[in-house]
Parts: C-alpha cells; sequence; structure tokens
C-alpha cells in the first residue's frame, strides 16, 4: 500500500504540477498585494482577513474551470497578526477584533491551492511607514532582520543542503540585528493536500528540540514554504487569551459523546460547506 502512494505522489517533475503550483503562487502574490493596500490606520482586521479570504476564492475560481472535479481554494486562511502577537490571528464573526493604528508591526500569511499545490506567502510591514515617513529603531530592524533572513534562507534551499544550515543561517542573520528567530517555529515540505509535509527546518531550537529535531537533506523535486518569524524580544512564545480560530482537520476518526461536540463538530462542517460552495 505505501509503496504504491509512493509511485502516484505528484512532483514538480511534471509540468502541470509546476503549473498549478505557479497558478497558485500569481493567487496568492495578488491577493498580497491587495492586502498590503487594505492594512491602514483604523481599518479592521477581521473585515482585512474576510476580504482577502474572498479574494483567494474569487481568483482561484477563474483557473481551471474546465476540470469539474478538481479542488481549490484557500489552503491557509488569511492572517493579521499585530505586534507581539506572533501569529494566526484570524477573527470569525464572533470573535474580538483589532484596529490598526499607525505605527502598528503587521504580519499578513495567506495561502491559496489549485488542486492541492500549495502556495502560501507573508509580508511584514508597518503601518503609516513610507518612504518619506520611514520606520526606525527596533521596530525597521525586526523588519529588516525577517527580510534578509528569508532571502538567505530561500538561497540555501538548493538540493544537497542540509536542514540546519538554514536554521544557522537565519540565527545569524537575526543577531546581526540584534534579533531572535522565534524558538521552535518550523518550515515545512509541503505536498499536494499537505501544507505539513515530514521534512522540516526548525528555527532558534532550544537544546530539547535540537535533540528531537530531524536531520535531513534537501532533495531536487522536494518543495517547502519556508516560514521566518523574527522577534525585538526574547523569541520565546507565550499563550496569551486570544481565542484561537484556526485549526486543522485531523484524519482521526472519534464517536463524539458530548452534544457540545458534536454541534461544534457540526458548524465546522458546515463552514467548510460553504468555502466548498463559494469554491463552484
Ligand atoms: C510572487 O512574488 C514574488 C516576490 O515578488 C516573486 O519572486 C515570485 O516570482 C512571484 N510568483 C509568481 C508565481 O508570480
Amino acid at each position: 500500500m505505501a509503496d504504491e502512494k509512493e509511485i502516484q505522489e505528484k512532483t514538480i517533475a511534471e509540468d502541470i504540477v509546476v503549473t498549478k503550483y505557479k497558478s497558485a503562487g500569481e493567487i496568492v502574490n495578488k491577493t498580497l498585494k491587495a492586502v498590503i493596500g487594505f492594512c491602514v490606520a483604523d481599518a479592521s482586521v477581521r473585515d482585512i482577513c474576510t476580504k482577502s479570504d474572498n479574494l483567494i476564492l474569487e481568483e482561484t475560481n477563474k483557473v481551471f474551470k474546465k476540470e469539474k472535479d478538481l479542488k481549490k481554494g484557500i489552503a491557509f486562511p488569511t492572517c493579521i497578526s499585530v505586534n507581539n502577537c506572533v501569529c494566526h490571528f484570524s477573527p470569525t464573526k464572533n470573535d474580538p477584533d483589532y484596529v490598526l493604528k499607525t505605527g502598528d508591526v503587521v504580519k499578513i500569511d495567506l495561502g491559496a491551492h489549485i488542486d492541492g499545490f500549495i502556495a502560501v506567502v507573508a509580508h511584514t510591514l508597518i503601518v503609516g511607514a513610507s518612504a518619506d515617513n520611514k520606520a526606525t529603531g527596533k521596530k525597521a530592524d525586526v523588519v529588516l532582520a525577517a527580510y534578509n533572513a528569508v532571502q538567505t534562507a530561500l538561497r540555501l534551499l538548493k538540493s544537497g543542503n542540509s536542514n540546519y544550515l538554514v536554521t544557522e543561517a537565519v540565527q545569524k542573520v537575526a543577531e546581526t540585528y540584534k534579533c531572535k528567530p522565534i524558538e521552535g517555529m518550523l518550515s515545512h515540505q509541503l505536498k499536494q493536500f499537505k501544507i505539513d509535509g515530514e521534512k522540516t527546518i526548525i528555527q532558534n531550537p532550544s537544546e530539547a528540540q535540537r535533540k528531537e529535531h530531524e536531520k535531513c537533506n534537501f532533495e531536487t523535486h522536494e518543495v517547502y514554504a519556508i516560514d521566518v518569524i523574527i522577534s525585538s524580544g526574547e523569541g520565546v512564545g507565550r499563550e496569551k487569551d486570544t481565542k484561537v480560530a484556526i485549526y486543522k482537520k485531523t484524519d482521526e476518526n472519534y464517536q463524539l459523546k458530548l452534544k457540545a461536540s458534536r454541534s461544534f463538530y457540526a458548524e465546522v462542517s458546515f463552514y467548510l460547506i460553504l468555502v466548498f460552495y463559494n469554491r463552484l
């Protein structure tokens, strides 16, 4: 069974797969551009996330229309995480919103897929900053550190290189700006319909994480999503009371016993169906 699966796995060795990745890439690039424009003082983060997710659906609707059974759409809901919030802030209809202020450091993160081939993009900006009104100090340092760390990581993502080469390079760049990569964050290999493939790149691992985390070399035709998150602080995430709005469905089956669990599951499934209808 496992062998059969291995043989059927589609990679960028096939042109059609490259075409689908490119199409997803163009869509997230276009959406990101629009979202950057939405990030101004007094804008609602919830509105921005909603508009962005709708854009992804609209754009993915326009491509590969002839293939009726082909799945496409949102691969990762739009997140707008501000200042100390590390990532994954994407308030739903009933969650508390956040209104952007001048000087906020805004991290945008979103993903689209065509036939399960995923493109994700991220970008950091400072609200109100421009060529005439440049960001300064720690905020400017942390954004530059992240930019240069990503550029370095991208150049090291070559077949034969080890994942720890990227780990060490990102660390060095961050330290040049007196910043720290967020401890333990992982960049994952991407596969068709899989946003968290088995090979990963860790950033700023603790001693324990370094022992646990698997070393590997990159290979031809593998695809990765590089996730670099840099902090001007200690670089260690702490749990706060903000509500989580992003969940991942596992393949596990479980008999739900509580009425509340069943109604929650129904709500989540309903939302997935809505997204699916939007796609048609
Ligand atoms: C998306 O934008 C990035 C950054 O500008 C660029 O390097 C990349 O080629 C673009 N991807 C596509 C598929 O247009």
